[in-house]
């Protein structure tokens, strides 16, 4: 080849590798709109957060000198606690307001009190509140990220990541982020549960298939649509599930299948279900537990059980979609993306 031949070749750039894709937005409302590749892209960072998320790790630099408001306007344990901790290990500076101890006891409405929290250089707020909307109001109303930490019955987009984190670290599938051939158990009052709609959505997109199970008065039929089966024995979701979310009946709830005594009879993870669960089956629940309602405690307390594991693998997710929502909203650079 003549010498200037091979000066263009050596000169011509190398074909650029397709962008990996990414969060496309400043908030993270929910699961059941968001397409499969942008829910992967969200665990891939996850994946890259955990080791940042261990006991002992120094913290990441990526949100120095950013603010993360928690508005919990309903009660929280896990999510609160983990948004908080997320945020800490990436250097953010946190600001926490539940209600009992905020001027929304006072009658202050939703819109002043973000907009107070913005004020103060709140750059993204995580908000739990018992109306399904909540959250998407709220990227009306201030200019913030905005993370849905649970709204009403509709998403609760970060225990649906994390749960699909959860199952695809038990079964050796975070590489490839592909669930085929993986079954999943959804079992108690569906219809309550933004936890299962997430958790439908995440998984379903990943290729899980999933099967929902609950008395009638709780599992309706609308929850097919969600892209999942619905039965009303629990034997029958059981039956050969690689994992098994159980999820919490409130005693209100319970009512409509008789009473918590009833519902326990019927529908509770015994010892003698979980044993005819398939090897290496995993028992999920995102808590908090009714022990010795939905969950008998030895079972909650098995080999099988992934509570902890759950609730340690909430901070590297919210790691993940605070760094992906500063992202899209142009505050932290892409190398951030990296950690
Ligand atoms: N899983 C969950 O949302 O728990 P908390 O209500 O304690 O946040």
């Amino acid at each position: 080849m003549p010498a200037r031949a091979r000066q263009r070749t050596a000169a011509r750039p190398a074909a650029r590798a397709a962008a990996p894709p990414r969060w496309p937005s400043p908030h993270i409302l929910g699961l059941q709109d968001a397409k499969p590749n942008d829910i992967r892209a969200l665990l891939r960072l996850a994946l890259r957060c955990e080791p940042h998320a261990r006991p002992g790790a120094k913290p990441l630099t990526a949100l120095t000198g950013r603010t993360v408001a928690n508005l919990f306007l309903e009660d929280s344990t896990r999510t609160r606690l983990s948004f908080t901790l997320a945020a800490r290990r990436l250097s953010a500076i946190t600001l926490d307001l539940t209600t009992n101890a905020s001027s929304v006891n006072k009658g202050e409405s939703l819109h002043d009190t973000a907009k107070t929290l913005v004020a103060m250089g709140a750059d993204a707020i995580v908000i739990r509140h018992a109306s399904a909307g909540a959250a998407l109001l709220l990227t009306r109303e201030v200019d913030a990220c905005i993370l849905n930490a649970g709204d009403g019955r509709h998403e609760h987009p970060t225990q649906g990541l994390l749960d699909a984190f959860a199952i695809g670290e038990a079964f050796s599938r975070l590489k490839s982020l592909d669930f085929s051939g993986i079954r999943v158990a959804i079992i108690g009052d569906l219809a309550n549960s933004r936890v299962a709609r997430s958790d439908i959505a995440a998984l379903t997109a990943l290729g899980a298939s999933v099967i929902c199970a609950g008395p009638k008065p709780l599992a309706p039929d609308e929850f097919r649509a969600l892209g999942c089966d619905l039965t009303h024995d629990p034997d029958e979701a059981l039956e050969g599930a690689h994992a098994v979310q159980m999820l919490r009946v409130q005693t209100e709830r319970a009512a409509a299948v008789g009473s918590l005594k009833e519902y326990a009879d019927a529908w509770q993870l015994t010892p003698e279900r979980a044993g005819r669960l398939r090897k290496g089956a995993i028992v999920m629940h995102p808590g908090p537990m009714n022990r010795g309602v939905e969950i008998h405690p030895s079972v909650a307390d098995s080999a099988r059980a992934r509570m902890e594991r759950q609730v340690a693998l909430g901070v590297p997710v919210r790691m993940a979609c605070l760094l992906a929502a500063f992202h899209a909203k142009k505050l932290i650079p892409a190398s951030a993306l990296k950690p």
